[in-house]
Parts: structure tokens; C-alpha cells; sequence
């Protein structure tokens, strides 16, 4: 049995991006209650300025689109990360095992907060301490994979030193875990700017293909996808990454390899047809789906309810002895 534990943090619509990277792996790897955790991580939607209408909002259509992706409450657990306390008890531990210095490298914080830095705003505190909570969520459950996009490879790495300090200072007591990226599509890229990633928070959508885009908007934004200069159609990410992004997303919804898809090709507007028809029918189901399950507020509540109540059995435990091996007395 391999504990798996992913979230997705409720920040903005769920993007084609993280579907490919993410949530369609999840869906694959759901197998047995106590195995598979997917958490929609609220706390960490605090950590910049944010609307908190919004983020309730984005935060029940997350878990309704990880329903609706397929993930099955009877074989994973799935919970809001505010519903179970395990996970900033737990945090506030390994504030005291991680340095300011470690936390002020990290990439994401030093550009997140250079971006604000820049519009005049603060950096909130919870920005600097981000990382610690995910590896709370991480280690809480004794986690072993976290299947998450490449961008998250150095958060879990910061888990995985955590983890191993703690254990050496206060004797075993988390499982030290690793990520896992999925062969293909790990890291879907914006179509406007094929540079960097499609995620929900770019600023314009043009280049984003939401989960819950209709049809049309599908495929006027991948006929509008920027390609590059040059002849042809080859999979090459660093010379022609407009293309080699078209190419991994067909790849990824076909299973065919992008370098043999190439070969099928000889010009761009053939392959964005078929990257449109592609992207439609994969998203097609969830949407369905999402519809269905968004009529029916309360049994999505009734599996969150559920999930947390199961997630904090598996928590509990693991926090409590946390507490005990630092030198906290027993309650
Ligand atoms: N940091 C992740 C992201 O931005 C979300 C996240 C929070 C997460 N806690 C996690 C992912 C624990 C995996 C495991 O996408």
C-alpha cells in the first residue's frame, strides 16, 4: 500500500494545466480510503491578497471538478484542508525545525514576492511560511507519493529535508515522502505564452483552457495558440515551445507520443484542429458531470464531511506523537 496525499489550492478555476498535471494522475491512482488523500488546500489561498466570497466559492467548485474528474469518495478521501486542524498544528512544529534562510530561497516565494513588492502591496508573513504548511499536509498523513506538477518539485523537497531533521532531532516519526510527476504533460504551458505554465492565476485567460470552458471558447482559444517561426511541425520545446506545448497536450489527451504525432503534421492548422477536437472530448465528461453534481450542493457536502472526519483519524495520531517526540507534554 503507497499513502498518496495531493492538493489543489482554490486560487482560481482549474485549468486544462492542472488536469494534465495533476488531477487526471489522482484519478488513476484512487484505490483504497486510506490511501489515496486529495485535499482542497484553503489555508493556502490566504497567503496573497484574495476575496474570501471567491475563495469560498472556487474552493466547493474544486472539490465538485475533483468529483466530477472521477475521483471516487468510496476509494479516496477527499476534504477541505480548514476542516481538519491536524494540519496548522501540525505546521506551527515544523516552523521550528525549518530556517528563515531556507524559506526565503524558495523560487516561488522570491518571484511571488517580488510581484507584490512591485504593485506597492505587502508580502504577507503566510507567503514566507507557505511551504511549511504543505509539508504539514504532507506529513501529517505519512505520506509516501505526492503526485504534483513540476513546479512543486522543490516544495517537496523542503518536506522531504523536514522530515528527515525532525527525525533525527526527536526520533523517527514521519515518513520522509517523494513527488511523482506523470510521464507526459507534467507541465501544460500557457497557449499565448508557451513559456510559462498554464496556471489559474496568469493574468489574462486567452492562453488558459478552464475545465469548465464551453466547447467554442476550447477551441477558439487553442485555433488562437501561438505557434512558432519555422517550417513544419516538430516536437521541440526549446526552439519551438509554441508547437511542442500543442503537441504534448494532443500526447497527452491521445497517449501517443509527441514525436510521433509530429510526423502526422505538416502544418499548424490541421494540428490545432485536432488539439481543439482532442481537448473538447477529453473535458466534455467532467463538464457534464460538474453539472450534474453542482445541482446537488449537499452531497458534495455530505463527501466532504465524510473525508475530513477520515482524514482527521489518520492526523491525529501522527500530530499527536509530533508533539510528544519535540518535548510537549502529553495532553
Ligand atoms: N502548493 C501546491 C500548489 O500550489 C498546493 C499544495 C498545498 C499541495 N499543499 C499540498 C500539493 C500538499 C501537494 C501536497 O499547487
Amino acid at each position: 500500500m503507497t499513502r498518496i496525499f495531493s492538493g489543489v489550492k482554490p486560487t482560481g478555476h482549474l485549468t486544462l494545466g492542472n488536469y494534465l498535471g495533476a488531477v487526471r494522475q489522482w484519478v488513476a491512482a484512487d484505490q483504497e480510503p486510506d490511501e489515496a488523500l486529495f485535499c482542497v488546500v484553503n489555508l493556502h489561498a490566504l497567503t496573497v491578497e484574495h476575496d474570501p466570497a471567491r475563495v469560498r466559492r472556487l474552493s466547493r467548485q474544486a472539490a465538485t471538478l475533483l468529483l466530477a474528474a472521477g475521483l471516487d469518495p468510496q476509494r479516496c478521501t477527499l476534504f477541505v484542508q480548514s476542516h481538519v486542524d491536524e494540519h496548522t498544528r501540525l505546521s506551527y512544529l515544523l516552523e521550528c525545525t525549518a530556517t528563515d534562510g531556507e524559506l526565503r530561497r524558495m523560487i516561488q516565494y522570491r518571484e511571488k514576492a517580488a510581484k507584490s513588492l512591485g504593485a506597492g502591496e505587502g508580502v504577507r508573513l503566510s507567503l514566507l511560511t507557505y511551504p511549511v504548511l504543505m509539508a504539514a499536509d504532507i506529513l501529517a498523513y505519512g505520506t509516501q507519493e505526492v503526485p504534483v506538477g513540476e513546479d512543486q518539485r522543490q516544495h517537496v523537497e523542503l518536506t522531504r529535508d523536514l522530515a528527515v531533521r525532525f527525525n533525527q532531532r526527536y526520533g523517527h516519526t514521519f515518513t520522509v515522502p517523494k513527488a511523482t510527476h506523470p510521464a507526459v504533460a507534467a507541465r501544460v504551458m500557457d497557449l499565448q505564452d508557451p513559456g510559462s505554465k498554464m496556471g489559474k492565476s496568469h493574468e489574462s485567460g486567452a492562453g488558459i483552457v478552464y475545465l469548465l470552458d464551453e466547447p467554442g471558447v476550447v477551441r477558439k482559444k487553442v485555433m488562437r495558440a501561438v505557434t512558432d517561426g519555422g517550417d513544419g511541425v516538430v516536437h521541440d520545446r526549446a526552439a519551438r515551445p509554441g508547437v511542442a506545448n500543442l503537441l504534448d497536450i494532443l500526447a497527452a489527451c491521445t497517449g501517443t507520443a509527441p514525436e510521433v504525432l509530429a510526423e502526422g503534421y505538416s502544418g499548424y492548422g490541421a494540428l490545432k484542429r485536432d488539439v481543439a477536437d482532442a481537448v473538447v472530448e477529453l473535458l466534455r465528461p467532467v463538464r457534464e458531470r460538474h453539472t450534474e453534481l453542482a445541482g446537488d450542493p449537499g452531497a458534495v457536502e455530505a463527501v466532504l464531511r465524510e473525508g475530513a472526519e477520515r482524514a482527521r483519524g489518520l492526523a491525529r495520531p501522527v500530530v499527536d506523537r509530533a508533539y510528544e517526540a519535540i518535548g510537549m507534554l502529553a495532553p
